[in-house]
């Protein structure tokens, strides 16, 4: 039902996890994606790997996913965490989103897309993670002004899923840990990785077309937020 040939897509972390189930979902749509991760081009909390990405792919990039991150699993408190961590994940997290928007924006031709990938812990806080959820938190604010700013030609919008099936949660689900999530999650299941990527492929698609600023809950039911 999306036809997306002819389109090229750069998914930032696509080498694993959601980016990698969106990179493959774009390629079902016929598209050219291109995965854009710290095992292939460096750490994007580096702007100088944030530009030579940009510039070995070049134009048109018509869909940017902004998907990268990190999520440190050991709870800590605000009044706990060492500077350190929260230092590392605005870097990953937030840092990282403001240069790769820089540097592959001026690739984004009109009728593009963006979107970013955000979490329920950016929506309603996540106690023991404050920095992960401060760093969507931003996420979520920053697609509402890049929305405004990039309009009329280019829509930017965000998921924000909830538990997904990933090696970032290979903690919290082991020893009965799943399974004690999934009975909080209304649709009872944890995502799979796909589950995230349809939604992201919605947004970028023309059914979206009169979609923009709009943060997309992908939870299950476990966050109803408007
Ligand atoms: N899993 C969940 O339950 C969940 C829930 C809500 C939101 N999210 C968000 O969804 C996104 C994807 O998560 P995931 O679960 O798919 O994670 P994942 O399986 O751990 O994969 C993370 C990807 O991001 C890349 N990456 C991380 N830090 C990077 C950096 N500084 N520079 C470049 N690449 C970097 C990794 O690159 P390498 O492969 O090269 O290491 C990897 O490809 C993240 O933003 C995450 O916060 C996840």
């Amino acid at each position: 039902m999306i036809d997306l040939r002819g389109k090229r897509a750069v998914v930032t972390g696509g080498a694993r996890g959601i980016g990698a189930a969106t990179v493959d979902a774009f390629r079902a749509a016929g598209a050219e994606a291109i995965s854009v991760a710290k095992s292939t081009h460096g750490d994007l909390a580096d702007p100088d790997n944030c530009r030579r990405a940009a510039a070995s792919i070049g134009a048109p990039v018509h869909f940017l996913v902004v998907n990268h991150g990190i999520w440190v699993p050991e709870e800590a408190s605000l009044a706990a965490m060492p500077a350190e961590q929260w230092r590392r994940t605005m870097s990953a997290n937030l840092d990282s989103y403001f240069h790769v928007i820089h540097a592959f924006a001026p690739l984004i031709p009109a009728g593009g897309a963006i979107v970013l990938v955000a979490s329920t812990a950016g929506q309603r806080g996540e106690a023991g993670h404050a920095d992960y959820a401060a760093s969507k938190g931003a996420t979520i604010s920053l697609t509402k002004s890049l929305a405004v700013e990039m309009a009329p030609g280019v829509r930017v919008n965000c998921v924000a899923p909830g538990w997904v099936d990933t090696e970032m949660c290979a903690l919290p689900f082991a020893g009965g840990g799943r399974a004690r999530i999934e009975a909080g999650i209304p649709l009872a299941r944890v995502a799979a990785p796909a589950d995230v990527a349809g939604p992201i492929l919605f947004l970028c698609s023309d059914l979206a077309r009169h979609v923009t600023g709009e943060i997309l809950n992908v939870n299950g039911g476990s966050v109803l937020c408007g």
